[in-house]
């Protein structure tokens, strides 16, 4: 069975989130790279350090909307709990990334919080450091030259230290502060350079089944923004897992359909949220714009192309709205170009999609839905892959109800 290590995986996957994300657009890179300057500086041991630049990587992501993004990017954030505990609640599930998480769901404490806690492991030292750096993120003016930006800056965060502030954070700030090469290094370094002089804990040797955890945990970035598809990619992950073993694929295979399930939509993070979200019928404009997500999806995953074993996770999870007759997007890939499971993905995708509750109606039966596909069965997806499900009608309504239970038991 396959190994990947966490770096091979996780790496390309923190830069191109950070790329491509439509709210925050490199805001992790360069809070990631004040933060690794910043526990350099404070002396972190190597596994500290690297949690530190993993959770400043990933700090923002339970950010849902563009209006709290707007909350976010303000000097003073009032009320910054529910993305904190959001991205707690993404990541924490990942037993890999505890300590990350947890850095992750205090990086807004006040020094003051920090000092007076009761339990005095609940909130890390690595969480005040990735406040300031938040923070001095926030007051850089990216339209303006950098270099004459440096002593505003400083004094904005000098007047709140030892309430808002850590003292021994903001002494470090201020030493750095005095070279330049700090500063320019914000705007200039990319988040792939940053991550290869972290080593530690991105070493970690991941098993398939940590694979598809991690994969399950990534998935999650892109369904907790809607509570009606709180569980989409989960139930295309397992839908298409299922179908898999009815054609007899062997488990790795299924696994491997699971994984492509859970990162099929991962490219909607590259689409503004309110289109995602929206209540009703898209405008053709905002429909072309949303079917860039697959296209997204590809080049987020891309550079996990470069792995044999990888590679077909990738070529499934990116045509998962080919159609057979050469009308789906972004390829327009025929019959003959897309392979057995690719076909498996998009028809549980499709599937899925037809038994969930949608804002303005109720998930269908899985007998209606099969009628809907059905319709135009021969010319959009595989005739063969109906026969085969049409029998396991039960299965698939429990694997749907199980989904549905997860979903309630995320509790939001
Ligand atoms: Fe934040
Ligand atoms: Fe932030
Ligand atoms: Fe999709």
């Amino acid at each position: 069975m396959k190994r990947l290590t966490l770096k091979e995986l996780a790496v390309p996957m923190i830069k191109s989130i950070d790329s491509f994300n439509y709210l925050l657009k490199s805001h992790h890179r360069r809070v990631a790279i004040i933060s690794y300057n910043l526990g350099k500086e404070l002396g972190l041991n190597d596994k500290n350090l690297s949690n530190l630049v993993v959770a400043a990587s990933l700090h923002d992501i339970g950010a849902l909307s563009i209006q709290e993004r707007d909350m976010l990017i303000k000097e003073d954030v009032s009320n910054p709990t529910p993305h904190c505990e959001m991205g707690y609640k993404m990541l924490s599930s990942f037993e890999v990334f505890e300590d990350i998480s947890k850095i992750i769901k205090h990086h807004h404490v006040k020094y003051s919080d920090y000092v007076n806690q009761n339990d005095k492991d609940e909130i890390p030292f690595e969480s005040c450091i990735l406040h300031l750096a938040d923070r001095i993120d926030i007051l850089i003016n990216t339209n303006g030259y950098i270099l004459n930006q440096i002593n505003d800056i400083v004094d904005k965060i000098e007047k709140k230290v030892g309430k808002v502030f850590h003292p021994d954070v903001f002494k470090a700030f201020k030493k750095l502060s005095e070279s330049q090469i700090f500063w320019l290094d914000i705007n200039n370094i990319s988040m792939g350079e940053l991550l290869n002089k972290i080593d530690f804990s991105l070493d970690l040797d991941l098993d398939l089944d940590k694979i598809v955890e991690f994969s399950l945990t990534i998935s999650r970035i892109i369904d907790f923004r809607s509570k009606f598809t709180a569980s989409h990619s989960y139930t295309v992950g397992h839908l298409a897992s299922f179908i898999g073993s009815l054609f007899d694929y062997d488990e790795e295979i299924c696994k491997k359909l699971e994984i492509a399930g859970y990162l099929h939509d991962i490219g909607k993070i590259g689409i503004n949220p309110e289109l995602i979200e929206k209540n009703g019928k898209l405008t053709d404009e905002e429909y072309s714009i949303m079917k860039l997500h697959p296209y997204y999806t590809g080049q987020i995953l891309s550079e996990l192309s470069s792995s044999d074993w990888f590679k077909d996770i990738v070529y499934w999870a990116k045509n998962h709205h080919e159609k057979n007759d050469g009308s789906g997007y972004p390829n327009a890939l025929k019959d003959f170009e897309l392979d057995k499971p690719a076909k498996i993905l998009a028809y549980a995708d499709v599937l899925t999609a037809l038994l969930e509750d949608r804002p303005y109606r109720k998930g269908l039966e899985v007998d209606e839905a099969l009628n809907i596909i059905s319709k135009d069965i021969s010319s959009k997806l595989s005739t063969e892959m109906f026969d085969k499900i049409k029998p396991h009608k039960n299965e698939i309504k429990n694997i749907v109800k199980e989904s549905q239970e997860y979903r309630k038991s995320l509790n939001f």
